[in-house]
């Protein structure tokens, strides 16, 4: 930011298992989204390095990056956009067309997990035409589709209330459990973190323990 140096990471050392479900927790401007976006390779630490199934990720040319993260990552960020123009279907779909599935095969695919998440009702919907909860459990279905080794979900019940929040977060058990793949999941939601296997609290861009 100018002159002025935002230290959002501070010496962070972690290591996470390969299954499960992780929650990283903290107040707001913590740094739990910055986090999440550097072990996802989407944003790079200024030093450092980020292993992923032993891979060093930060070492990662554009494209190798673009190709490794498609193949490992299902990622949700906090402010989840879906694309306008695409039903709700076409959009659950997407993950799967990019890693070269048929198209037919992605549809399917796409419907049989919107009717898990009870929005078999709503699959020719277009974003805007679906209610935020469906708008959240659209963009969690878009994220785990095709049962990535890691979903990273930032914030899946920040705008929902108590009942939405509940449901996501028995879903997002569910999943985790079906697909024996590693969750990490940033929250301050109790519903959530009564679900986790492991926990990281942090606090001003540090690991608390
Ligand atoms: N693009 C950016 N440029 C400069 N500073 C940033 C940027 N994004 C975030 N920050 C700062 O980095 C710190 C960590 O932000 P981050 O978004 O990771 O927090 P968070 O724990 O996810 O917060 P919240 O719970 O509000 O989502 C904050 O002080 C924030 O203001
Ligand atoms: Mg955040």
């Amino acid at each position: 930011m100018g002159k002025s140096e935002i230290t959002a990471l501070d010496e962070v050392t972690l290591r996470l298992p390969d299954s499960g479900i992780v929650i990283i927790s903290g107040p707001s401007g913590a740094g739990k989204s910055t986090l999440i976006r550097a072990i996802s390779g989407l944003e790079l630490p200024s030093k450092g390095s980020i292993y992923v199934e032993g891979v060093d990720i930060t070492r990662l040319g554009a494209y190798e990056l673009a190709w490794f993260r498609r193949k490992k990552f299902g990622f949700k960020p906090q402010d989840p956009k879906l694309i306008p123009q695409l039903t709700i279907l076409e959009n659950v779909a997407l993950p799967l067309l990019f890693n070269y599935v048929p198209r037919k095969c992605a549809l399917e695919a796409a419907m049989e997990l919107l009717q898990e998440v009870g929005l078999g009702e709503r699959i020719m919907h277009k974003p805007d035409e679906v209610s935020g909860g469906e708008y959240e459990r659209a963009s969690l279905a878009q994220t785990i589709i095709g049962s990535p080794p890691i979903v990273i979900l930032d914030e899946p019940t920040a705008h929902l209330d108590p009942e939405n929040s509940r449901k996501i977060a028995e879903l997002v058990k569910a999943k985790q459990r079906e697909a024996g793949s590693l969750y990490i999941v940033t929250t301050l939601e109790d519903t959530i973190i009564r679900e986790a296997d492991l926990r990281v609290y942090i606090n001003k861009g540090r690991i608390e323990f």
